[in-house]
């Protein structure tokens, strides 16, 4: 592979090229004001599944919050979740926590520029090591992603599979052999870039790519066909019942959700799952399971929300208890007011409902 696509390469016009233009066109982003390693490594996490647009004021609020590695490391894991709130995947934050409670005792709370240390930090796979490497150390590593797969399976004309784990090392391959050993940080964020900007997934602006003249896919007129990409299974519908239980007082109801698994440690109004049909059985479910003694009453409105294996159809209803704090003996629930919820972290499906208190 490596020998056919370099053969009529020209490795250091390519870079000349792209380098040229990245320094001319980069976006102004709040992670590269400069190479500090810990805004690189919580960039590139929270960049992960997640839209730059979207990524930027939770980076500006996340720095402000958790300056340095130490006060990430210190804070309560609620607190990270909150301010994570909203950006998905919330397993990258609990990861990421960990693996810099990691670096402040192991490493005394430098982010390590060794490849072996850095990539066995919880949550730091081989993207997330490149990246950190390349960007914040200057090291020539190949930061590999999906966007990046897309611009080089184009100019390399590479009909290779990206959601084939083999193919990323593949790619890997040809990024060690066309980095540029000067300023591999300049390079990786570059391909990027191209991919965000230019040699986006529809319809691609060839017309004002700097490496055009560089890209076999746009000599033979078939970018828009690439990548190639297996098309993942359909999400599967998850019919829910959740239950916005309040006391005569107005307070409402919360449950924290399992350490482990989907939204793991997040809070959520308790749901029921769909197979349960009737107000009554409801109501027994709840009692089962929680110890509740409450009155399901009307249905107020319905929230879907897609993750990436799933969809969630919930069905919201009102309910009504009169058992006090102290009654209410389920470990897992608390009884709080409309203020202190918003104390806690919530997944976007559940603070929909939040309308309906
Ligand atoms: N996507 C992933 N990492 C990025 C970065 N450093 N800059 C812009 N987009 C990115």
């Amino acid at each position: 592979m490596l020998s056919r696509v370099l053969r009529k390469f020209n490795i250091f016009q390519f870079q000349t090229d792209l380098l040229e233009w990245y320094g001319q066109n980069k976006r102004d982003l709040p992670w590269r004001q400069d190479q500090n390693p810990y805004k690189v490594w919580v960039s590139e996490i929270m960049l992960q599944q997640t839209q730059v647009d979207t990524v930027i004021p939770y980076f500006y609020r996340f720095m402000e919050q958790f300056p340095t590695v130490y006060d990430l490391a210190s804070a309560d894991e609620q607190e990270v979740l909150k301010a994570w709130e909203g950006l998905g995947y919330y397993s990258r934050a609990r990861n990421l926590q960990n693996a810099v409670r990691e670096v402040v005792s192991e490493y005394n709370g430098k982010v390590p520029d060794q490849p072996k240390q850095l990539g066995e930090l919880k949550g730091i796979g081989p993207y997330t090591r490149g990246a950190i490497l390349s960007i914040a150390f200057n090291q020539p590593e190949p930061a590999v992603d999906g966007n990046v797969m897309r611009v080089l399976s184009r100019i390399f004309n590479i009909h290779d599979d990206i959601s084939v784990g083999r193919t990323r090392k593949s790619f890997e391959e040809i990024v060690r052999a066309i980095i540029s050993e000067e300023d591999p940080s300049s390079f990786n964020q570059a391909l990027m870039e191209l991919g965000a900007l230019i040699c986006t997934p529809k319809s691609p602006m060839c017309m004002f790519c700097p490496v055009m003249e560089h890209c076999e896919a746009y000599e033979e007129g078939i970018q828009e066909q690439l990548p190639v990409k297996a098309k993942k299974a359909k999400q599967k519908k998850k019919p829910y019942k959740s239950v916005i239980i309040k006391n005569e007082k107005g307070e409402v109801i919360i449950e924290k959700r399992p350490e482990t698994g989907l939204l793991a440690n997040l809070w959520q109004f308790p749901m029921i799952p769909g197979q349960i049909k009737t107000n009554e059985e409801a109501e027994q479910w709840l009692n089962k399971e929680y110890g509740l003694d409450i009155t399901v009453d009307k249905k107020v409105g319905d929230v879907r929300h897609v993750f990436s294996h799933i969809i969630w159809e919930i069905d919201v209803y009102e309910a009504m208890t009169y058992q006090s704090v102290k009654e209410i003996k389920d470990q897992r629930l608390r009884m709080v007011s409309r203020e202190e919820i918003d104390k806690f972290p919530f997944p976007v499906s559940h603070q929909k409902m939040m309308q309906y208190i």
